[in-house]
């Protein structure tokens, strides 16, 4: 027993020693190479999913590489829903960008900017600097040998007048914030001295539009918040909380299988989130949207809060640049990209992540993977171009499974097992869901945030201030 102590004492030193070393290693980058002007000139678009697993491992011994993005930062979508009613805080799941290109071996220069056109036969980028403090120089071009565009998507509003004005999106920091802060204003609004009891009703419905992942689980982390903290809070609001989730199609999730479509609607009817299948918003306006329900009866339905998740269209970058090579881009959903991730009609241009149109669903989990591979595209590139015998092979996506966050501490997940699929939902897999998350979170500084933040919620409950 004495001897298996001592194993544990030492095991234990020896893994605070290493992660000691690692933090240290972190934080003092050590001195990088200069850009060399013999070497080829990557320009990546992006700091999201895509860009960040490209740029983890990509040689900078073989290229000179810049990164352009009007985000400083990598956000990890998975746990954004959790920081909309502040189970998780935004810079938990934030990480610079610089944290990442300050550890290649050569210098990355980064550009915190939009790009706003590309000239395809030039080989041009201009961009724009998009903060609200500007220096003298605002406007740029940039040459490249290679660009590499992972710009994401933006939210498909299907051109509906209202959505932008008076929806909230949830894609980026901004958004979870604006949701969380919007949502207090409609609680603290509905407290107000003498509130008509209708205008209570409308500021306490929180509607969520698009039943796809976003939606369902948006509407999860809010039931959540509602039942563990705003009835405590707010015991005199308590009973009007509403959430309703609307959804086009017969149901929600269509990605996963029935099995757990079924699951998710059950315990959403446990949590009194209405589910309204086969209705489509037509109209939105500043306190109510227009449905179209089941019957092909309009109906209205009053809103304190709307949020608006329904999918990914183009961004307009990716639209000017498809207008620009018509000829091979026929797609209007996304850039088209062969096998190897190059896109149509543009030479010396790749594409990755949720900017294409392919067989592939937009997920973070096919980003990361295009990524990488499209690293080592560049790897087999330099190996080439060296005179070494290198073969680059197509592009192949291996599913780990879909999974999502349905609410009361139940997740559900659809795993890919020997040659069929498992599916799985409770709190088991909800227990799954975190460590999977936690696990693919790019840094140890994010793990360590995220779950200080967990055990925050759980021990003090969430946090009601206005921000
Ligand atoms: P993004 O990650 O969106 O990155 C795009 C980058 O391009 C950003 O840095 C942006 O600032 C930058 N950019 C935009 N315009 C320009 C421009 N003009 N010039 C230069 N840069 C520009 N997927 C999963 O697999 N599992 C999940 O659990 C999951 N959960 C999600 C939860 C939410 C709330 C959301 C919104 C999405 C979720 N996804 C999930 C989907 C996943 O986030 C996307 O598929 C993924 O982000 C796509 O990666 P990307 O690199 O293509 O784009
Ligand atoms: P989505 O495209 O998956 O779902 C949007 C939903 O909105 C669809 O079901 C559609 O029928 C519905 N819709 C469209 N117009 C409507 C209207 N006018 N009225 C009512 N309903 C309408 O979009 P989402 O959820 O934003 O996801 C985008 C991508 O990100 C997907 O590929 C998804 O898989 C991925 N993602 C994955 C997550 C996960 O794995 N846990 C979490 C969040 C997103």
């Amino acid at each position: 027993l004495r001897a298996l102590k001592r194993v544990v004492q030492i095991g234990t030193v020896g893994a605070l020693g290493y992660g000691a070393y690692e933090i240290y290693g972190k934080r003092h980058p050590v001195e990088q190479k200069p850009f060399d002007p013999k070497k080829r000139t990557v320009v990546v678009l992006g700091s999201g999913w895509g860009a960040v697993s490209f740029l983890k491992s990509i040689n900078t011994d073989d290229y000179n590489v810049m990164v352009v993005s009007p985000r400083n930062y990598f956000l990890f979508t998975p746990l954004l829903p959790s920081c909309t009613v502040g189970t998780i805080e935004l810079r938990s799941i934030m990480e610079p960008i610089r944290f990442i290109t300050r550890h290649k071996s050569r210098n990355v220069k980064f550009y915190e900017s939009e790009c706003t056109d590309i000239d395809p036969e030039s080989k041009t980028i201009s961009i724009t600097d998009v903060s609200d403090v500007k220096g003298a120089v605002t406007n740029t071009t940039i040459p490249y040998d290679y660009l590499v565009m992972a710009i994401g998507a933006d939210n498909q509003t299907f051109g509906m007048a209202g959505v932008r004005e008076y929806a909230c999106f949830l894609k980026e920091i901004w958004d979870a914030q604006k949701i969380r802060t919007r949502l207090m204003d409609c609680v603290e609004s509905a407290g107000f001295a003498s509130q008509a009891p209708e205008e209570v009703d409308r500021l306490l419905h929180m509607v969520v539009v698009g039943g796809g992942p976003t939606g369902v689980e948006y509407a999860a982390e809010l039931h959540d918040f509602l039942k563990d903290d705003l009835e405590t809070w707010y015991p005199e609001l308590a009973d009007k909380f509403r959430i309703t989730l609307v959804e086009a199609l017969p149901n929600v999730l269509p990605m996963f299988s029935s099995q757990l479509i079924q699951y998710t609607e059950s315990t959403f009817k446990q949590n009194k989130i209405d589910v309204l299948t086969k209705t489509m918003v037509k109209e939105v306006g500043d306190k109510s949207i227009k449905v179209m329900d089941a019957n092909k009866n309009m109906v209205s339905i009053p809103y304190g809060l709307l949020v608006w998740a329904t999918g990914n269209c183009p961004r307009p970058l990716t639209r000017k640049l498809m207008a620009r090579i018509k000829d091979s881009q026929t797609s209007p959903r996304g850039l088209l990209v062969d096998d190897y991730m190059r896109v149509a009609g543009a030479p010396d241009m790749y594409a990755i992540g949720d900017v294409t149109f392919s067989k592939y669903a937009p997920t973070a989990q096919v980003a990361t993977q295009q990524g990488l591979y499209l690293a080592s595209v560049f790897d087999n590139l330099a190996r080439i171009e060296e005179g070494k015998n290198k073969k680059i092979t197509p592009f192949e996506y291996s599913h780990q499974g879909s999974l999502a966050y349905i609410g009361s501490d139940k997740a559900i997940a659809d795993l890919p097992f020997l040659n069929g699929n498992v599916s799985v939902g409770g709190v088991a897999t909800y227990v799954f869901w975190r460590s999977v998350y936690i696990s693919n979170m790019f840094s140890f500084r994010n793990r360590f945030l995220v779950v200080g933040d967990w055990m925050k919620s759980k021990v003090f409950g969430r946090d009601v201030s206005r921000e």
